[in-house]
């Protein structure tokens, strides 16, 4: 490969939604894209926050970063939140969007029957339609550069109903994750931007506070490798899905789970 083939993170900024939360996988993420070299933006729920996160993650490891609120369930606030990236951009503080990281999401920690409509739509909105509108509002720009890396944040839940805290309107959020992820895959298929996902079984998170030493000891029973996954290890694999090496990767999901997709 010729020099002039190769994207230096240097040059590029990553985004990434869900990002604030203090032991979340997004906020992984988004460190694990700064040590590699990306600029990075935050986008969360909370503006202020998400811009602290982004100052802390910019001066840890010397690169430029911008956070701002958006939440991805709204249209009109979706909009608002890329033409504030793209005023950064404009304005030279931050280079041109490289990499986009679909991570917000939330859970529906009920029975079916006692989920409600306005549960499901909003459980759809967050993690489904979320994923769609922030990825519409930043592929564009990706296409226009003929590079570009998109990651979506599904779950295993996804492939086997369920899980330790989705149910149903969780699980189908999910897995119209892995759907979109292929057919959008197959579209820009030789555009130079790749799409891919992946499917963490239980991970390291807030999630897991409240969690008992016997509910642990019942979830990692049911985890081949015997625990559950660290933030870092999710981070590594956008961190590689993101990279020129992933370039032949299109439409892929990435189990990352401990095995537990085997079971
Ligand atoms: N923790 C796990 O075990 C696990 C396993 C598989 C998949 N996941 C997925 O990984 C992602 C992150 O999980 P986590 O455990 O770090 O969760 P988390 O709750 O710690 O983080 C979720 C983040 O999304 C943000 N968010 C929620 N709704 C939003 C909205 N409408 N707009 C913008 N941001 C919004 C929250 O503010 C938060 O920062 C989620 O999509 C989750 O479904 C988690």
């Amino acid at each position: 490969m010729s020099d002039s083939t190769v994207v230096s993170n240097r040059d590029k900024t990553a985004v990434i939604t869900g990002a604030t939360s203090e032991r979340g996988i997004g906020m992984a993420v988004a460190e694990r894209y700064a040590q590699d070299g990306w600029a990075v933006v935050i986008l969360d729920l909370d503006a202020a926050r998400a811009s602290q996160v982004a100052e802390a993650i910019g001066q840890k490891h010397g690169v430029a970063a911008f956070g701002t609120s958006v939440d991805v369930a709204n249209e009109a606030s979706v909009a608002e939140a890329y033409g504030a990236v793209h005023a950064e951009v404009e304005a030279g503080r931050i280079p041109t969007v490289g990499a986009l990281a679909n991570i917000a999401g939330i859970t529906s920690p009920v029975p079916f029957l006692e989920t409600s409509l306005d549960l499901w739509n909003k459980v759809m909105s967050v993690n489904a339609t979320g994923t769609y509108l922030v990825t519409k509002a930043f592929l564009p720009g990706m296409l226009d550069a003929g590079w570009g890396r998109i990651v979506n944040m599904s779950s295993v839940s996804a492939q086997r109903g369920g899980g330790v805290f989705g149910k149903v309107p969780y699980s189908a959020a999910k897995a119209a994750i892995l759907g979109f992820t292929k057919a959008l895959a197959r579209e820009i298929a030789d555009s130079g931007v790749t799409i891919n996902s992946v499917t963490p079984g239980a991970v390291d998170t807030n999630i897991r506070v409240g969690a008992t030493p016997e509910s642990e000891a019942r979830l990692a029973a049911d985890i081949p490798l015997g625990r559950v996954a660290t933030t870092s290890e999710i981070a590594a694999v956008f961190s590689f899905l993101s990279s020129e090496e992933a370039a032949y990767l299109q439409g892929t999901n990435i189990d990352i789970n401990g095995a537990s997709h085997l079971h």
